[in-house]
């Protein structure tokens, strides 16, 4: 008789046979950075984050750094908006400040800034307009433009999360030309236009003015649409691919984990953390056994890293914990 429980006996023989891992140099942070003086707003739908104006950042990039995280993902929140998003590609915008000022405090500090430009646009949509859709091909150099601007404050990587079709390949010859080769695009290539972004929309301020984000974001329905995405980003020259959100699309990561020999990042979305800490609050659930059974599932399903908003929690856990 095949005894399975054999291997379950004790805690130590458990952990010699645990096949997946969550591990604090794989979690990415995000942060949003928000232009003006002494700010540090909580998101009310997101428990536990706060929007950070840059002089009062250093409180977080403390806690970042005891709990041992190397890598943060930036998102500016601008003081002005425009049809366009000139903020964004701005060399004192909020994110290049931000960029400079951890650069120079956290030499070693992983730095990815999304390039977008829904923070920065009036309309709130992804790209520029015109004729009242969005522009994929005017959008693009603009892409290029913000991604040579953060190259230039000091970014790490850039993350380019606006689902504009050959994004990575604009980005990445806009780079290049610039002298940034080794700076690694790595992009949000299977995004679904998905209700888990509510509360991250609150955090940034991004929520389309007008219609929806579903001519450029994807379908949930469609998996094998994802593969393309990421087939196509990695032609282009992305060198890390994410698929978002995390965990209604667990079959995304595995099957393009499996498939390609990049790093597959999953997301583990705003509307995903919401639901968690909201659940935990009323005493529902346990939130460190579900929150580290949720990122070990994505471990599982093949992630190699993991943007997460519990990332300083789970730190911690797993600190705690050994693992
Ligand atoms: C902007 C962007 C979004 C997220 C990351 N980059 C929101 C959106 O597409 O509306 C979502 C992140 C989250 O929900 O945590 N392009
Ligand atoms: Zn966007």
């Amino acid at each position: 008789m095949d005894r399975m429980r054999r291997l379950r006996r004790t805690e130590n023989i458990r952990k010699m046979v645990r096949e997946s891992h969550v591990r604090i140099d794989e979690l990415i942070y995000p942060l949003f950075i928000i232009e003006g003086e002494d700010i540090c707003r909580p998101v009310e739908s997101m428990p536990g984050i706060c929007q950070y104006s840059v002089d009062r950042l250093d409180e977080e990039l403390e806690r970042i750094d005891k709990a041992g995280i190397s890598s943060v993902l930036l998102f500016g929140i601008p003081a002005c908006k425009d049809e366009t998003g000139t903020g964004a590609y701005d060399e004192n915008g909020v994110v290049q400040q931000a960029i400079r000022h951890i650069r120079a405090k956290y030499p070693d500090m992983v730095i990815i800034a999304d390039v977008c430009l829904c923070e920065y646009t009036s309309h709130g949509h992804c790209g520029i307009l015109s004729g009242g859709e969005v522009d994929n091909d005017l959008t693009l150099p603009l892409l290029a433009k913000i991604a040579v601007s953060y190259a230039g404050a000091g970014v790490d990587m850039v993350a380019p999360s606006g689902m504009m079709d050959h994004m990575v390949e604009s980005i990445r010859t806009g780079l290049d030309k610039e002298g940034f080769l080794n700076i690694p695009v790595v992009s949000y290539s299977a995004k679904f236009a998905s209700g888990y972004y509510g509360p991250f929309r609150d955090a940034a301020q991004s929520a389309p003015q007008f219609g929806d984000r579903r001519s450029y974001q994807m379908d949930p329905a469609n998996g094998r649409e994802a593969l393309r995405e990421i087939e196509q980003d990695l032609r282009e020259g992305a060198d890390m691919v994410i698929a978002k959100p995390a965990m209604a699309y667990l079959d995304v990561i595995k099957e393009s984990s499996m498939r390609f020999n990049v790093p597959v990042i999953a997301y583990n979305v705003s509307g995903e953390y919401a639901m968690v800490k909201a659940a935990a609050a009323k005493g529902w659930i346990d939130e460190k056994r579900i929150v580290m059974e949720n990122l070990t599932g994505m471990k599982r399903a093949g992630a190699k890293m993991i943007i997460t908003y519990h990332a300083l929690d789970a730190a911690g856990w797993i600190r705690e914990d050994g693992i």
